[in-house]
This record gives C-alpha cells, sequence and structure tokens, in this order.
C-alpha cells in the first residue's frame, strides 16, 4: 500500500508544481515554488481529517528513544521548516517520532522578497535553495496559535524554534513562549536556537561568535529546565563547532542540532542569479550529507544528544549517522520529496536493531 501512496503523493505534487510554473510563465511573474506549496497545504487541510486513519503507521516500539523528559517515538523527527498544522500532523500520523516547528522570531518578519525558493534540477535525490528570510507572526501570535493545535493530544516532542538579530530578541522570544504556553504544552516542548539562518544579514550572528550563546543559554537556565537544541551550520568552522559545543556542556538538557542549510549563490548551484531575489540562498537536500556526518562525528565525544540534520535522505544514512553518535535525524527535503517513506525507514531501523518487526 506505501508503494501506491507514495507514487500517488509524488504524481500530485508534480501536477501542482508543473501548473503553478505554467501559470507563472503565463503571468510573466518569476518561477517560484511557493504558490505549489500553498497548494499542497491547502489540499492537506482539506483532505487529512478525513482520511488519516488510512496511512497511520506507528513507530516499532523499540525505536522509542529518550531525550531529558521527552519520549521521541522513533529517532526520525521533521527538522524546522514547516509551521502548518495539517502537515505537521501528516508527517507524525506517518511515524515520525517529533517535529520542530518553523524559526520563529520575536516580532513579525516578512522574510525576502519573492522568488525565494528554488527546485533544483531533479537528481536521483531532491534539493532545494531557499531564501525565505524567517517569515513569521512573531512569538506572541505564534503562542496563541500552537496552543490551538490538536498536536498537544499526544505525547509527541515538539520542538520551538527560535530565531533573531540580538542575544536580547532570543531572550525576549524565550519569555513569551515560557509565559504564554501552558505547562500541558510547555511538557513536550523543547526550543531549538536556531543560530545558524543564511538567510537573513543576522542570521549567522552568534555562529560566527559562539559566546553570544552564554547570555541566552544563562538566561533560560534561570527560567526552566526545559531541553534546548542549539542549531549549527555546516558553514562554521570546526573550531567555531567545538567552542558551541563547549559552551553548551556548560548547562543542563542540552542538545546539538548539526546542522542548517549550506549558503550557495544561485550561479553556483546553476540557477539564473535572478532565481532568488537575493541572488542566493540555504541549499538543503542530498548533498548535505558528507558534512552533516562530519559533525555527528565531531560532536560525538561530548555525549550531549545530537540530532543530526542536511541530507539525510535514504535508510542507509540514517544507518550511518545513528551508528556515528547520532541520538534522532532531522529531516526536511526529503520529506517533501515522500513523506510515505517515514513507515519504511522506521521499519528498516527496527529491523537493524534485529527484534520485533511490523509489516506494512
Ligand atoms: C524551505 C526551507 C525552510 C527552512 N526554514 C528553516 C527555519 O525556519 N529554521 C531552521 O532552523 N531551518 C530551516 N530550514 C533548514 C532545515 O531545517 C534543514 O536544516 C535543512 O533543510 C537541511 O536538511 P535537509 O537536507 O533534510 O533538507 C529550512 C529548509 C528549507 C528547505
Amino acid at each position: 500500500m506505501l508503494v501506491i501512496y507514495s507514487i500517488f503523493y509524488k504524481f500530485i505534487r508534480r501536477v501542482v508544481i508543473v501548473s503553478t510554473t505554467v501559470i507563472q510563465l503565463i503571468k510573466r511573474v518569476p518561477k517560484h515554488l511557493e504558490d505549489a506549496i500553498k497548494i499542497g497545504d491547502f489540499l492537506l487541510d482539506k483532505v487529512y481529517p478525513f482520511t488519516s486513519s488510512l496511512y497511520r503507521y506507528k513507530a516499532p516500539k523499540l525505536l522509542s528513544q529518550d531525550v531529558y523528559n521527552l519520549k521521541f517515538p522513533s529517532p526520525l523527527t521533521v527538522a524546522s521548516f514547516k509551521y502548518h498544522e495539517s502537515t505537521i500532523r501528516f508527517w507524525l500520523n506517518l511515524g515520525m517520532g517529533g517535529a520542530t516547528l518553523k524559526t520563529i522570531t520575536k516580532d513579525v518578519r516578512n522574510g525576502n522578497d519573492i522568488p525565494r525558493i528554488q527546485e533544483l534540477k531533479p537528481t536521483s535525490y531532491p534539493s532545494l535553495l531557499n531564501a525565505m528570510g524567517l517569515p513569521g507572526p512573531g512569538v506572541d501570535e505564534f503562542c496563541k496559535e500552537i496552543s490551538r493545535w490538536k498536536i498537544w493530544n499526544n505525547q509527541t516532542p515538539i520542538g520551538i524554534s527560535i530565531g533573531g538579530h540580538s542575544t536580547n530578541d532570543y531572550c525576549a522570544a524565550i519569555d513569551c513562549i515560557l509565559n504564554k504556553l501552558p505547562t500541558h504544552i510547555l511538557s513536550k516542548v523543547y526550543i531549538e536556537l536556531n543560530i545558524s539562518c543564511p538567510n537573513t544579514p543576522e542570521g549567522q550572528n552568534i555562529s560566527k561568535k559562539p559566546e553570544l550563546l552564554e547570555p541566552i543559554l544563562s538566561h533560560l537556565r534561570d527560567l526552566s529546565s526545559i531541553p534546548c537544541s542549539v542549531k549549527v551550520s555546516p558553514d562554521q568552522q570546526n573550531e567555531e563547532l567545538q567552542k558551541t559545543a563547549d559552551i553548551c556542556k556548560k548547562y543542563t538538557n542540552m542538545m546539538i542540532n548539526c546542522g542548517n542549510t549550506q549558503y550557495k549563490s544561485c550561479r553556483a548551484v546553476g540557477l539564473n542569479e535572478n532565481a532568488i531575489s537575493i541572488g542566493g540562498g540555504g541549499l538543503s537536500g542530498a548533498s548535505l550529507f558528507d558534512r552533516t556526518l562530519e559533525m555527528v562525528t565531531l560532536f560525538a565525544r561530548y555525549e550531549l544528544p545530537i540530532i543530526a540534520t542536511g541530507g539525510v535522505t535514504s535508510i542507509d544514512r540514517c544507518v550511518k549517522v545513528l551508528e556515528a553518535g547520532a541520538t534522532l535525524i532531522g529531516m526536511a527535503t526529503q520529506l517533501v520529496a515522500d513523506p510515505f517513506m517515514i513507515p519504511k525507514i522506521n521499519n528498516a531501523l527496527a529491523r537493524r536493531n534485529k527484534t520485533s518487526v511490523i509489516d506494512y
């Protein structure tokens, strides 16, 4: 059944992408993926509530990972890039062990001008170039909205990713989250500090000066022991990564997420230089994997829980990062391309653990 779902999903996705591209050509507006994403979200809103029971795939029990007070049913998690309830529920229903929501900032942000996301020429694995620039409603509105979501009815951990221009921005967003979200939600939440966004002018300030993390983490720990992950960049030098890990080690309940997208100019990935309004953006997908594996290996000796994110596109790659020391895996690009691979990966990981298997 999974094969049929997967073919159907990929077919609908391609039809939506091709039709929105044709409409953009007719309207003589720059080609981009955002219209297709909006249609996809709209279709899922309509279809998901009536069809979710058809594709409910629980992760096999032995895959469960405890990280501090959080219980992830599977090591597979949704990386931070989406803030849309039906989509998050769709992926969790397929067996993802957790999800980090798209980065939120203290104030409302419109993000960069369109075009700001492009699909790269199909290879065997999908790749995207995006310079969204962290559009979002601001943390206050975000807290109100997610408090109404139904995902809190189950125990699956959810990450709230924070971005900002300055340490004060991060601290203000932390204050808002801890004050506005009720305890039953906060007990399932981890905070992720996105210090590695390549698409805003100040998005990587902290990754370049890791010592700026100190006031944020000490502010957070004065208020709460909520688990916190720091998301680093594949563009950082190894010395900067080590300095970041040294700082994280000083605080309780910390994790490292390695990592984010990798900055590339449009030309460097074979796109026209106007394909992204700011001339370049963050590359995601398969080609990030070697650096992700390198970073996991580098962080393994710190004995902090590691989330391996970037180019994890297959069962084989999941196994490699887990064997290198990752506790969890973050996925974005491949998840959009084929979410029906989730139960297959979960099942293969369970087989690898040589115990009971669920055959779908
Ligand atoms: C469209 C898009 C938007 C993203 N937005 C965010 C974000 O808001 N915050 C963040 O930390 N990472 C963001 N990312 C990066 C992903 O979380 C992930 O680190 C990256 O895509 C590498 O994983 P992948 O190769 O599995 O896609 C975004 C990625 C994409 C493709």
